[in-house]
């Protein structure tokens, strides 16, 4: 009855691998009880999700084709926007949340267009911003209710809210991972969407993690920008950062990412922790530092834990 914060189905978000190049669910080694889904099922899936309480997904796609322009990220009949269209069809007041990036379907693995800079190869800013451009129109008119560019630009959010708004998507939000650092718990992620890079690293676009004042910065340009929704990422390892952010007055997303997942996973595995306790413990955490929304793997445990009995 005195317990502070409550943990409900409506703060989660469930991430999901959609793999075009699939006919069945493959299993992601990294991340023990995560698969990448085929298309095929990505209807019942989610009907599934719909029906255990949960209300809102995010896409993350695995292509057929990558090459050096990501082109396989703004098909209209790309693996996101079929899956999109799909989840759209079948349970139309799902969420449907899309991440906006080219890793997935760049040849080398990079977020975005990459070329000479004065410091060698990197990721170009600008010609990656128009990249993002076409890469939200597409999923916003697929269905996506939400857009969620995880790029790390400069500009990006304003750059994406203005074309959503020539195209006539002015009721499509954007959920801006607008604190991203460059973290080492992105590794089973790498290995789930197959993203990860052939050169360099992400530290010239993603935040250090000694800064504070920058991931705090980051933040408050894109809520200047017009971001709906923030995001802070990883959410564990940040929460004092989150919690600042949460005074801007936006909804804050959490984003226990796939490096936090695996080590509760792995050690609850080999019985070194109790996984429900820690799970809960951990997520329950995130909304004590203000995140309105928390986007984990363990979503769909949570949801079944919370309907047995205590
Ligand atoms: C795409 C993207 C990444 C994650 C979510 N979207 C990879 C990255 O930023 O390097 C990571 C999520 C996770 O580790 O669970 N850019
Ligand atoms: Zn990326």
């Amino acid at each position: 009855m005195l317990q502070q914060i409550q943990l409900a189905k409506t703060d989660l978000v469930v991430p999901l691998f959609v793999d075009e190049n699939l006919s069945r669910t493959r299993a992601i080694a990294s991340m023990p009880g995560q698969v990448r889904y085929p298309l095929n099922q990505i209807g019942t899936l989610a009907e599934d999700l719909w029906d255990c309480g949960l209300r809102a997904v995010l896409l993350l796609g695995i292509p057929r084709k990558k090459d050096a322009s990501a082109s396989g990220a703004f098909e209209t009949n790309g693996v996101v926007q079929g899956a999109v269209r799909t989840i759209k069809s079948v349970v139309p007041e799902m969420a449907v949340i899309t991440d906006v990036c080219a890793c997935e379907y760049t040849d080398h693995g990079h977020c975005g267009i990459v070329g000479k800079t004065r410091y060698g190869t990197d990721l170009l800013n600008d010609p990656s911003l128009e990249l993002m451009n076409r890469i939200a129109v597409s999923h916003a008119l697929a269905g996506a209710d939400v857009v969620a560019p995880s790029c790390m630009l400069d500009g990006m959010v304003g750059s994406i809210r203005s074309v959503l708004d020539d195209e006539g998507l002015e009721e499509v939000l954007i959920m801006s991972y607008s604190t991203k650092f460059d973290s080492a718990f992105y590794g089973p992620f790498r290995e789930a969407a197959e993203s990860g890079y052939a050169f360099g690293d992400r530290s010239t676009y993603q935040i250090n993690p000694a800064n504070a004042r920058e991931a705090f910065l980051e933040s408050q340009l894109d809520a200047g920008e017009g971001a709906d929704i923030l995001m802070v990422k990883p959410a564990g390892f940040y929460l004092d950062i989150l919690a600042e952010i949460a005074t801007l007055g936006l909804p804050v997303a959490g984003y226990q990412v796939s490096g936090e997942y695996a080590m509760i996973k792995a050690a609850a595995q080999r019985g070194w922790i109790k996984e429900r306790e820690a799970v809960t413990e951990s997520l329950i955490s995130i909304k004590r530092a203000g995140a309105d929304l928390i986007i984990s793997y363990f979503a769909p445990d949570v949801a079944r834990w919370m309907d047995e009995k205590q």
